[in-house]
């Protein structure tokens, strides 16, 4: 597949197959997103590739944080309120999400439902958690956001799925604590990874865009 394909053809996968992934295929996938740009090559980069009991470990200690009604803390705000562009296709997004499984994401159960689900990885034999000192600037942040993208995309080129997921940093601090990062580390994002299960109805939708001439304007 080529570069164009690639990119748009992934989706983000919430139902894996629960088959492992061999060890030198993830770092393959590793070793590609790390051919990314950086500022300066600073390369602020890290990742834990969690599988096995240790990965069910975390999810049922993920699961007992918000069954105990701990409050979430991300080291990445959670954004408050949104542009109202923005906010129009997140509208779309949630609209057609209940469309399809029908179901109400303004009810708290299905909401809380939906955590658990992204708790438990959907489903994915493994789970990498991306994290880089907390003393850096947004652009680091930037540059670990392409590191991400290049992540997935290699995965997908190889045959797996993923899905980026902000909830898996909902307890950073537990997390890292969890998974021995240093405190003074910021915790980015999780992102399930697996071989996709194409059969799931949760996989058939692509989610739309917006047309190309209401984000970029030519100008000479
Ligand atoms: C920074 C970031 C955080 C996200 N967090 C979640 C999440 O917690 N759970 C989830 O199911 N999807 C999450 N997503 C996936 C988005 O919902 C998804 O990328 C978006 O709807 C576009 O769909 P696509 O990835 O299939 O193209 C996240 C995506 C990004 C980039």
């Amino acid at each position: 597949m080529d570069a164009i394909e690639c990119i748009k053809t992934r989706i983000s996968i919430r139902k894996f197959k629960p088959d492992r992934v061999p060890e030198d295929i993830l770092i393959k996938v590793i070793d590609t997103a790390k051919w990314s740009p950086s500022y300066k090559n600073s390369q602020p980069w890290e990742a834990i590739i969690l599988s096995g009991r240790k990965k069910e470990e975390l999810s049922i200690y993920l699961v007992s944080l918000l069954e105990n009604g701990e409050k979430p803390s991300p080291d990445i705000e959670e954004p408050r309120s949104w542009p109202e562009e923005n906010e129009r296709r997140i509208s779309a997004l949630l609209r057609k999400r209940s469309e399809i499984t029908g179901r109400d994401l303004n009810d708290p159960d299905v909401r809380k439902k939906a955590k658990i689900a992204n708790f438990n990885f959907y489903g994915a034999p493994h789970g990498i958690f991306l994290f880089q000192d907390s003393s850096l600037t947004p652009w680091s942040i930037f540059d670990i956001g392409i590191f991400a993208q290049s992540l997935m995309l290699a995965a997908h080129a190889l045959g797996l799925g993923t899905v980026p997921q902000a909830f898996l940093t909902d307890y950073a601090k537990q997390v890292k604590e969890f998974l021995g990062i240093p405190e003074s580390k910021r915790l980015v994002i999780g992102i399930s990874i697996g071989y996709p299960d194409m059969a799931s109805p949760v996989n058939s939708y692509r989610t739309e865009r917006v047309p190309t001439s209401e984000i970029v304007k030519m100008m000479e």
